[in-house]
């Protein structure tokens, strides 16, 4: 039996970042995982899978909505739905396969099959029991459903059942305005499915700055997306090819019903712990199943420590990851740290949105005193020419400092563009240096110059 530093429990980007680093840092290294292949929920049945889709159909929807007005004749594009399958398993693979070389190559050991917690410094896979200094518990986060609601991965699906259908649904019923519901809701409209998302509350995306909320889901309607909103949804009865979701109007009490042929349920993810054995070595879990940790990640029993999707915060795959690189280097003594403040969130729809820092909800409520630079891609040469010119850039800043607090950006590549203002706000930078750097022309990173300039003497090209 060998004797490891540091055992991670679990391979996702939590998991799998932290073995890495921890052995590029000295520590003899394993890493536990129960699914065939490395790099959890991300790699196999989240951010992957749901990224290749997504890029698939939204290019079937160009080729169907703008190739013509640029000059590209093609017959008309059919969807292969099995070869698109196919394209996805392929983007999976080649990412998972990925992960296991880069463990051997950091001499990582992968300890194959579900670990249990048997004692302090103790993990045993497949009844062999093995030794460590420190445990890290990385296993992540499962899809969470609603009472009345039943998940069958048939008619009725989690995302997992929803990145494997066999065939485009008429009609698809999404519960859930969030960011599964709307990135997934997104794929299926383009590819011809009627979506009706019904959501709880009065608005889409929850937490997002309310302006870039109103105006995505405007740009959604557009796209062929119905939504019902204020609604909570009942229960959902099924035959073996149909449903029906039944639901109540939280304003009056109205009851309504819809059919359809799936039903994708995207109400959240809950922390996945079971089997794990963490009752019998007394580490504590919060009412809702996370498992509670110090600020440097460590539960209320030493040697073992949490990070990623199950314990508290977003559950993203770059939050579990830069937890996973913290973890390691305050195992292997130096100062691990995460700037929870600079986190960034996008949904990768077409247009994208993205965002980091504080809301405008968020600075009112903390009676904060701010300023507004927006700037519309409508303003922006290479957008226009793209046919990308719906959406905005929105930077809030300190009013008396100029301190960018936050920014949201609802537009074209808004996943890439969101990072100039997360190192911006790394070093504490004011609207000013954003303004005053230059910007390639004509790229779409010069709508976040314009939004900055907004904050201060105003932008040229609105
Ligand atoms: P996970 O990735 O869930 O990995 C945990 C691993 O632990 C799993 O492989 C599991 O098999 C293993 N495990 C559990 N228990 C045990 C045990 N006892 N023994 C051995 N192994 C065990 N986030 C983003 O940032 N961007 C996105 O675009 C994005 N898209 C998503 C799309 C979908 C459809 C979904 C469902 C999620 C998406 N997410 C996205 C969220 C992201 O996948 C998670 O935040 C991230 O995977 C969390 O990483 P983790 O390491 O904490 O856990
Ligand atoms: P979510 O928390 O984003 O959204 C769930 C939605 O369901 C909320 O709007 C909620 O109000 C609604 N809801 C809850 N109960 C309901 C009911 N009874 N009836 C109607 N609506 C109801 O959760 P989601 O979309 O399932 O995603 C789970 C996690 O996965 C998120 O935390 C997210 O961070 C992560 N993820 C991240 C992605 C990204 O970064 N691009 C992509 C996909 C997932």
């Amino acid at each position: 039996m060998a004797e490891y530093d540091v055992i991670i429990i679990g391979a996702g980007p939590g998991g799998y970042v932290c073995a890495i680093r921890c052995a590029q840092l000295g520590l003899k290294t394993a890493c536990v995982e129960g699914r065939e292949t490395l790099g959890g929920t991300c790699l196999n049945v989240g951010c992957i899978p749901s990224k290749a889709m997504l890029h698939a159909s939204e290019l079937y929807h160009e080729s169907v909505t703008h190739f013509e007005e640029m000059g590209l004749k093609v017959s008309a594009p059919k969807i292969d739905l099995p070869q698109m399958l196919k394209y996805k398993q392929s983007s999976v693979d080649s990412n998972t396969k990925g992960v296991e070389f880069l463990f051997k190559k950091n001499k990582v050991d992968w300890l194959k099959g579900y670990g249990k917690i048997t004692a302090k410094g103790e993990v045993t896979v497949d009844g062999t029991a093995h030794k460590a200094k420190n445990i890290v518990i990385a296993t992540g986060s499962e899809p969470a459903s609603i009472p009345g609601v039943e998940i069958d991965e048939k008619i009725v699906v989690s995302s997992t059942g929803a990145l494997e259908l066999s065939k485009v649904p008429k009609k698809l019923a999404v519960i859930g305005a969030g960011v599964i519901g709307l990135e997934l809701g997104s794929v299926y409209a383009r590819l011809g499915s009627e979506v009706t998302v019904v959501e709880f509350l009065d608005h889409i995306t929850p937490g997002m700055d309310a302006e870039i909320s109103k105006a995505f889901q405007k740009m959604l309607t557009k796209q062929g997306l119905k939504f019902v909103l204020n609604t909570a949804v009942q229960s959902v009865s099924t035959t073996k090819t149909k449903a029906t979701v039944t639901y109540k109007s939280r304003k009056d009490e109205a009851e309504g019903s819809l059919d359809a042929d799936i039903v994708l349920v995207a109400t959240g993810r809950k922390p996945y712990t079971s089997g794990l054995g963490l009752e019998e070595v007394g580490v504590k879990v919060s009412d809702r199943g996370m498992v509670e940790i110090d600020s440097h990640w460590k539960t209320n029993v030493d040697g073992i420590y949490a990070i990623g999707d199950v314990v508290k915060g977003p559950m993203l795959a770059h939050k579990a990851e830069d937890e996973g690189m913290a973890v390691a280097e305050t195992l292997a003594g130096q100062a691990g740290h995460v700037n929870y403040d600079v986190i960034p969130g996008v949904i990768y729809t077409a247009p994208e949105v993205a965002n980091v820092g504080k809301t405008e909800e968020q600075l009112k409520a903390d009676g904060k005193k701010y300023k507004v630079g927006k700037f519309p891609f409508m303003g922006n040469a290479r957008a226009k020419s793209h046919f990308m010119g719906d959406g905005f850039v929105k930077i809030l800043a300190d009013a008396e400092t100029d301190r960018i607090l936050g920014c949201h950006v609802i537009g074209p590549s808004a996943g890439e563009l969101i990072h100039e203002i997360c190192v911006a706000m790394e070093f504490g930078a004011a609207a000013e240096d954003v303004a005053r750097t230059c910007h390639a022309h004509p790229t779409f990173s010069e709508a976040m110059r314009e939004a900055a300039l907004a904050c201060g003497d105003g932008a040229i090209h609105a």
